[in-house]
C-alpha cells in the first residue's frame, strides 16, 4: 500500500543523495536542491548502513524505486556496499544511479554485479572544449563510462544533458546520433533555477520547445511517464528521447511520486522547496524505533505539495 500526499499523489520513489562531494565544477548544477557546505569538516554524510536502514523503512511504506544522486556518488568509496545493501532488500522493482561518469569505467562491473539496475550519466556535451567548459572534466573519461555502462550491460543507460541556450543547443542532434549508436537513452532536461544565480538561469535557460517540435516530426510514437512526472517519451526510428520539462508544468508537479533524502539525512519534499525537511538521520541517531522514523516519513509526505498548482488545486 503506497501513501498518498493531500494533494492525491503515490510516494513511490526516493532519490538519496549519498554525499555533496564532486569531483566537478558544472556551471549549471543544483546540486539536488541542497543548501551548499563548503566546508569538508562540516559535512555530515549518512554512512551506508544507514543509507540501507532508511531505504528498508521506505519500502515498508510503499517505495518501491530507488535514485542514487550526488555530488557525485561514486566520490564514495563504500558506493559498492550501498548498491548491495540496497539490492538484497526485497521489494523493489527500480534501483538506479545518476554519475558524472569520470569514475564510472573502473566500476561499472562492479556497480553491476553488485545489483545497480541501470545508470544515468550526465553527458551535457559532446564537444570536448564545450564539455570542460561546463564541467571542468574530461569528456574521454565520461566516453569510457558510457561505453563501460553499455558493456557492463546496464538496461537502459541513460544520458542527462541540461540545455542551455546558446551553449549546448546545437549538439543536440549529434548527441541524439551518440544515442544511438551506442543504443542508450537521451534525456533533453530542462535547466532547474536552483543554485544557480538568476544572471546565470536567465541568460542560460531555454524552455525546450523548439527541440519538442522537432522531436515530434520525427517520433515513430510519443510515451507518457505516468508515474514520472508525465514526461514524454519521444521514440524516432532507432533511438528514444525523454524530455524532462519542470518549469511552470504544473502537469510535471501533479505527477510527482517522489520524496527526497539529503546527504545529511533529512527528507526533502521537492527539488524547488527547502523550507520543508524532516531530520530523520538525528533521531536515528539518537535510537528512535523503525515505527518512529516511519512517522517522519508520514510526516513528510504531508507535507509534499506541487510546486506548480493548478488553479483548482490552489
Ligand atoms: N537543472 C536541471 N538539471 C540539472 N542537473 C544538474 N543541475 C541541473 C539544473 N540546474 C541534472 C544533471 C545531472 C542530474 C543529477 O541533475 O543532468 O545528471
Amino acid at each position: 500500500m503506497s501513501l498518498y500526499d493531500n494533494f492525491g499523489r503515490p510516494l513511490l520513489n526516493l532519490r538519496i543523495s549519498v554525499t555533496q562531494r564532486c569531483d566537478y565544477h558544472c556551471t549549471y548544477c543544483h546540486s539536488e536542491g541542497e543548501i551548499k557546505r563548503t566546508n569538508d569538516n562540516n559535512r555530515i554524510e549518512m554512512t551506508s548502513e544507514e543509507i540501507v536502514h532508511i531505504t528498508k523503512i521506505a519500502i515498508t511504506l510503499g517505495i518501491t524505486r530507488i535514485k542514487l544522486t550526488g555530488g557525485e556518488p561514486l566520490m564514495r568509496h563504500d558506493i559498492c556496499k550501498i548498491v548491495a545493501g540496497i539490492a538484497d532488500l526485497s521489494g523493489l522493482k527500480d534501483i538506479s544511479l545518476t554519475t558524472n561518469g569520470l569514475m564510472l569505467s573502473n566500476i561499472a562491473q562492479e556497480l553491476h554485479d553488485v545489483g545497480l539496475g541501470r545508470i544515468n550519466i550526465s553527458l551535457v556535451s559532446l564537444n570536448p572544449e564545450t564539455y570542460r567548459t561546463l564541467t571542468g572534466g574530461n569528456l574521454d573519461n565520461a566516453l569510457a563510462g558510457v561505453k563501460a555502462a553499455v558493456n557492463v550491460g546496464f538496461s537502459p543507460v541513460k544520458l542527462n544533458m541540461v540545455l542551455l541556450k546558446g551553449v549546448n543547443e546545437k549538439d543536440v542532434s549529434d548527441m541524439i546520433m551518440y544515442a544511438e549508436k551506442m543504443g542508450v537513452i537521451l534525456q533533453l532536461i530542462e535547466l532547474d533555477p536552483v543554485n544557480v544565480s538568476s544572471v546565470y538561469y536567465n541568460s542560460h535557460h531555454c524552455n525546450l520547445k523548439e527541440q519538442e517540435e522537432l522531436l515530434r516530426q520525427r517520433a515513430v510514437d510519443i510515451e507518457q511517464r505516468q508515474f514520472m512526472h508525465n514526461r514524454l517519451i519521444y521514440h524516432l526510428p532507432n533511438v528514444n528521447v525523454e524530455v524532462v520539462h519542470p518549469i511552470e508544468n504544473t502537469d510535471f508537479c501533479m505527477h510527482c511520486t517522489r520524496l527526497r533524502v539529503t546527504s545529511n539525512g533529512n527528507l526533502k519534499t521537492c527539488l524547488m522547496q527547502n523550507n520543508k525537511l524532516t531530520d530523520i538521520l538525528t533521531p536515528i541517531h539518537q535510537g528512535a524505533s523503525d515505527e518512529e522514523i516511519k512517522q517522519l516519513f508520514k510526516q513528510a509526505n504531508q507535507l509534499r505539495e506541487p510546486y506548480n498548482k493548478t488553479l483548482n488545486q490552489l
